[in-house]
């Protein structure tokens, strides 16, 4: 048993296909800023000579993007309904793209994965955040990411940088975005040595700088085990 606050040398052991590679996923609120930062990384990780795969939850998959369609753009979903389609998603992306990826040797760079499940279905929606969380450990066969980077942002300033479209998320009220935001941060605050937490009001390229830093040192960490 590893100490939660510890990097677990077994990290991406559970399930099929233990991993060589790195698993990054970049979490926050609407707005935050994350699928820049994905490209920026992805651009730095590949001028360093790694191979690089950039993905996103939900639809990162041909399955995916008929439940994403589900999600964002169709009917009313019922709250239990929503959180295991989100969790559906993420398995069949887990198992098809991710560990084969991993197992390659891959950096997976993910916009968004189970945190955005516990935030807003587990914060945001009425249902236990401990049940959002073991749905999506289940589906994911508990793996977990070598680092999360949280992006912060209030939502205001989510809300304006989205602009005039939102879909069926986006559209809920900015008390649901606020309790999605604190659980985002409770998250990083919980586990340290996983998680990376910015301020993303700033501009894009300090922003990266950071989590540039801080992926440099899993990297380093990787050369070391
Ligand atoms: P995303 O694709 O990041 O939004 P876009 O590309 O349109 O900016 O995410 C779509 C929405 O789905 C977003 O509002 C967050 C929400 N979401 C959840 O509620 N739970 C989840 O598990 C995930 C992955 C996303």
């Amino acid at each position: 048993m590893t100490h939660p606050h510890e990097p677990d040398p077994d990290r991406h052991a559970a399930g099929p296909g233990a991993a060589t590679g790195h698993f990054i996923a970049l979490e926050g609120g609407d707005g935050a800023g994350k699928s820049t930062q994905a490209a920026l990384l992805g651009d730095w990780l590949e001028s360093l000579g790694r191979t690089v795969l950039l993905t996103h939850e939900p639809g990162g998959t041909p399955v995916g993007q008929a439940i994403r369609q589900v999600l964002l753009h169709g009917e009313h979903v019922t709250p239990r309904a929503e959180a295991l389609l989100f969790a559906a998603d993420r398995g069949h992306h887990v198992e098809t793209v991710i560990r084969p990826a991993l197992a390659r040797g891959v950096v997976v760079v993910t916009d968004r994965y189970m945190d955005s499940s516990i935030a807003y279905q587990g914060a945001g929606r009425d249902l236990a955040a401990e049940d959002v969380e073991h749905l999506s450990r289940w589906a994911t066969q508990e793996l977990l990411p070598d680092l999360t980077v949280v992006l912060d942002v209030s939502p205001d300033v989510g809300r304006a940088r989205r602009g005039q479209v939102h879909d069926r998320l986006e559209s809920e009220p900015d008390d649901f975005h606020a309790a999605v935001r604190r659980r985002f941060l409770d998250l990083a605050a919980r586990e340290p040595a996983r998680y990376l937490a910015v301020d993303a009001g700033r501009p894009a390229d300090d922003i990266q700088l950071d989590i540039r830093r801080r992926v440099t040192a899993l990297l380093d960490q990787g050369a070391l085990s």
